[in-house]
């Protein structure tokens, strides 16, 4: 039912790009604030091995994949006011951002490990910011820590090792919610191993043990059609 999707390696063309308008920026011809660090994987995920956009668009699809548009509904019924300083984590071609916009959401960022998904991003103007950048272990993000209201997030913490929710819960404010979209354990088991024997759910109650985070009341919550006719969860934390 769920597959890891295999993405093929592209390169990142920087002329086909959009132009900066920061003056600041000038010398990133994509319009993308890039992040690199000295770890080969990083640059390898920012330069040659991003991800398709036009195939992951295709693929999702296929698969009737909702997440964005769930993530987004739950995040709004949430009150939170509408020029919050959200970031889009993993953000891939922009669809949460995209559904934030509908919603009348007016300041929200992106950060993905993919420039080629970020340009992609960049078309649906639904951004104020965007940061390529690959989140790793024990690797701060490249923004200053509780610089964000709140934080979102759709079919992400499948491909970002769920260990860096500590990294991505420094970057929010206290009392901000930190809210994302992901599938049943079931499907995700199948797609990383890691979610097995409830490993995701105890490293979420553990970073509630340590009081990083507290549930909202009411979640996570089970919705409808995630992907592939499937339910998935709505998680939404309030940070501590
Ligand atoms: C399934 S897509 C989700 C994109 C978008 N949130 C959506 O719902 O359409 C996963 C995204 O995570 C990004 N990604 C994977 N691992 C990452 C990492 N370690 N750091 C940053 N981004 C990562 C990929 O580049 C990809 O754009």
């Amino acid at each position: 039912m769920f597959e890891k999707l295999n993405w093929k390696p592209v390169g990142v063309n920087c002329t086909s790009a959009v132009k900066m308008t920061d003056e600041s920026d000038k010398s990133n011809c994509t319009g993308i604030h890039q992040h690199t660090s000295h770890h080969s994987h990083e640059h390898v995920a920012l330069s040659h091995n991003s991800w398709n956009a036009e195939d992951y668009e295709k693929k999702l699809k296929a698969m009737n994949y909702n997440g964005p548009k769930l993530v987004a509904e739950q995040f709004d019924a949430l009150g939170i006011p509408n020029d919050s300083k959200i970031m889009d984590l993993a953000a891939g071609t922009g669809l949460v951002g995209s559904a934030l916009k509908d919603l009348g959401y007016t300041n929200i960022d992106a950060l993905d490990g993919s420039v080629e998904m970020l340009v992609a991003a960049k078309e649906r103007q639904c951004y104020q910011n965007i940061i390529a950048h690959f989140i790793e272990r024990d690797t701060k993000l490249p923004v200053d820590d509780h610089s964000y209201d709140h934080i979102i997030m759709s079919g992400a913490l499948c491909h970002i090792d769920f260990e860096n929710l500590p990294q991505i819960i420094s970057i929010c404010r206290p009392g901000g919610i930190i809210c994302w979209a992901i599938g049943q354990s079931e499907d995700l088991i199948r797609m990383e191993p890691k979610f097995s024997d409830g490993r995701f759910e105890k490293y979420v109650n553990s970073l509630c043990d340590q009081n990083l985070w507290e549930f909202l009341p009411g979640f996570p919550k089970n919705v409808e059609n995630f992907a592939m006719e499937r339910d998935g969860w709505v998680y939404a934390m309030k940070v501590l």
